[in-house]
């Protein structure tokens, strides 16, 4: 069994604290030209009740979720985050590539926390991106609490859509949740317990609407999707649950599916698409049905025997302007092959969060910054190739990845769990290769795709299956490699990819930023240390 890692506990310089501007200092990195959009956000925890019961949740300039960081392709980001919950904050930026930019990565292994009280501000830019993303606290198990909200990058206008101009652009965010909060969900997993059954789904937020009166009691607040009929609109979705892998579908609709994760796919129909833990996807739907009512959005647990989805499910409403009544019937039925034998949600989880035997442990220093600092053994470049024997314990170190800067690598996901697991890899996306269930072997490779593999940036491992990924690791910096559940990643089922230039300089990888917060064994060097 895994026990919890300890968390990282920083000091944080003076000058640091102090909250040395960086904006001005930044914008002679990136292209003049390139546009610099600043948001202030202020963390904070508000109350409110998405399931009927009233819990402490993280929002965002008073928001849950928080606002839509709205770019467009090149534009540069300043985010200054000011953390007023009782915690160590960090936000990460799922899907952003962050180019030559670990820095910004809001991750252990890249950055100091942002303590309680105090400001600090993110700078990088959205270069050569399009498409839909989300952020997200990665500390502690926060985002089971909230704090996560969209991004999305538009295109430039020069670079036109693969796809007539949408009347609308909506971001729903869909989730498993839980009526505890984050820091009572910690203690279940610090006391080696699963979390067991979400108590619902939200809907940006909200609720089930009272599609069946002995499901849902009266009185929740769901959340209301306004359209007018003859129209096309892009529906962003992006799931940020803990673990639950959901399936969308809105009533009577098409979901025609046009991106992943900032790729363009093939344009296909859909009456429905499983959204995994981590993964966004854009959807154009035609309002081109009856309008005189409104329809159901849902959003209901995978894999759940019989009927159980339905207990479970996120509901919301897609309003005509023209509607005169509200939705009605049944809830639209998931796919009928959601059968498995061996899956229950009440199932006990596999304590082993570890990948090839290694639960990673976050040093006191992030990784970058002992690079940076010129620190020695803070971590191991050890980080085996192949899993452990079944038998051997995993450990809990703090090993990376050595990997080879321009280089390929093919990483196979094998899942022997019983459990669908989704894996993220920062700063680069990778193109799903293979999935098949069994074991994979060298042979495995025959059926590769390489022709026109998907690319992305979260993938999903079916149980008893494996998923092959290629990726070109041409971002120089300290990437996290994750599980997209969240209580298998605070357990430590992660692990940091090093790409170091072997000629190291700022055209393939920015500067330390000037105001980079110092922890552990790292010292800010602007900071006359008097004391301590
Ligand atoms: C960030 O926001 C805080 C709180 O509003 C403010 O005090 C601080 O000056 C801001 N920092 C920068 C770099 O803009
Ligand atoms: C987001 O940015 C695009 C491009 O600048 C703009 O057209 C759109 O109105 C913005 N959306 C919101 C919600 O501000
Ligand atoms: C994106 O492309 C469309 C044409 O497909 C154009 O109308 C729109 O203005 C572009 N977006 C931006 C932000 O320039
Ligand atoms: C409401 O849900 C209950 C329990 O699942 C079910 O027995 C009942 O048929 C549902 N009612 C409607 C109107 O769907
Ligand atoms: C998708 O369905 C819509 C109707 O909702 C139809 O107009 C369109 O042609 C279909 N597109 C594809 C690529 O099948
Ligand atoms: C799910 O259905 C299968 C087949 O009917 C059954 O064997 C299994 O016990 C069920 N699991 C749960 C959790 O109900
Ligand atoms: C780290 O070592 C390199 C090579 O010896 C040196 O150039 C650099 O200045 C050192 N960095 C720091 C922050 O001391
Ligand atoms: C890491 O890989 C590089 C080649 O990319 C190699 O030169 C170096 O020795 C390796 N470091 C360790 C600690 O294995
Ligand atoms: C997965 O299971 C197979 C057969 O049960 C076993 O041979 C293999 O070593 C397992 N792989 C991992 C990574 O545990
Ligand atoms: C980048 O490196 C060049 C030469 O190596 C140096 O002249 C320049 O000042 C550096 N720029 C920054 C922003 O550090």
């Amino acid at each position: 069994m895994i026990t919890r890692r300890r968390p990282p506990l920083c000091e944080v310089s003076p000058a640091a604290a102090a909250g040395l501007s960086c904006v001005l200092l930044l914008a002679g990195l990136c292209s003049a030209a390139d546009p610099v959009a600043q948001f202030n956000w202020e963390v904070t925890y508000i109350t409110i009740a998405p399931l009927g019961i009233s819990q402490q949740v993280i929002a965002i300039n008073g928001q849950f979720p928080g606002p839509v960081l709205n770019l467009t392709t090149n534009w540069n980001a300043v985010v200054n985050v000011t953390n007023n919950i009782d915690e160590d904050f960090l936000f990460t930026w799922n899907g952003i590539q962050l180019r030559r930019n670990s820095w910004q990565d809001g991750v252990t292994g890249t950055n100091c926390p942002i303590p309680a009280g105090q400001s600090w501000s993110y700078n990088f830019q959205v270069k050569d991106q399009i498409g839909s993303f989300f952020y997200f606290p990665s500390l502690n198990l926060q985002r089971a609490a909230g704090g996560f909200g969209g991004i999305v990058v538009n295109n430039r206008s020069v670079v036109p859509l693969p796809f007539p101009v949408p009347s609308g652009d909506i971001t729903l965010f869909i989730g498993d949740w839980f009526n505890k909060n984050h820091k009572d969900l910690r203690k279940e997993l610090d006391g080696g317990n699963e979390l067991g059954a979400p108590d619902g789904v939200l809907i940006n937020g909200r609720g089930p609407y009272r599609h069946n009166e002995s499901l849902v009691p009266p009185g929740i607040d769901f959340e209301t999707v306004n359209v007018e009929p003859g129209k096309a609109y892009r529906f962003r979705v992006h799931n940020v649950g803990s673990f639950t892998s959901l399936n969308f579908r809105i009533q009577s609709h098409n979901l025609l599916l046009v991106e992943t994760e900032g790729s363009y796919t093939v344009q296909q129909n859909y009456t429905d698409f499983d959204i995994h833990v981590g993964q966004s996807v854009s959807f154009l739907v035609s309002t081109d049905q009856n309008p005189v009512s409104d329809y159901y959005i849902a959003a209901t647990p995978r894999f759940l025997n019989g009927s159980d989805w339905i207990r479970l499910a996120g509901v919301a409403v897609l309003h005509y302007s023209t509607s005169q009544a509200k939705p009605s019937g049944p809830l639209p039925n998931p796919p009928d092959d959601q059968f498995y034998k061996e899956y229950s949600m009440n199932q006990a989880r596999s304590v082993r969060a570890a990948i090839n035997g290694i639960s990673y442990s976050p040093p006191d220093t992030p990784l970058r910054l002992a690079d940076y600092a010129n620190i020695t053994g803070i971590y191991d470049l050890d980080f085996p190739v192949n899993p452990p024997a079944e038998t051997e314990a995993p450990r809990m170190v703090a090993s990376v990845i050595n990997a080879t800067y321009r280089h390929f690598v093919e990483i196979v996901f094998q899942n022997n769990d019983s459990i669908i697991q989704t894996y993220h890899l920062d700063g680069h996306s990778f193109f799903v290769v293979g999935m098949a269930y069994g074991e994979w072997t060298e042979n495995s490779r025959s059926s590769y795709n390489k022709w026109d593999a998907v690319s992305r940036s979260t993938v999903q491992v079916y149980p008893g299956a494996w998923t092959s990924v290629l990726v070109m690791l041409d971002n120089v910096g300290i990437w996290n490699l994750r599980a997209g559940s969240l209580d298998r990643w605070y357990l430590g089922q992660e692990a940091y990819v090093r790409i170091v230039n072997p000629e190291p300089n700022n055209r393939t990888e920015l500067p330390i930023p000037s105001n980079a917060l110092y922890c552990g064994k790292a010292k800010d060097p602007e900071c006359v240390c008097s004391s301590h």
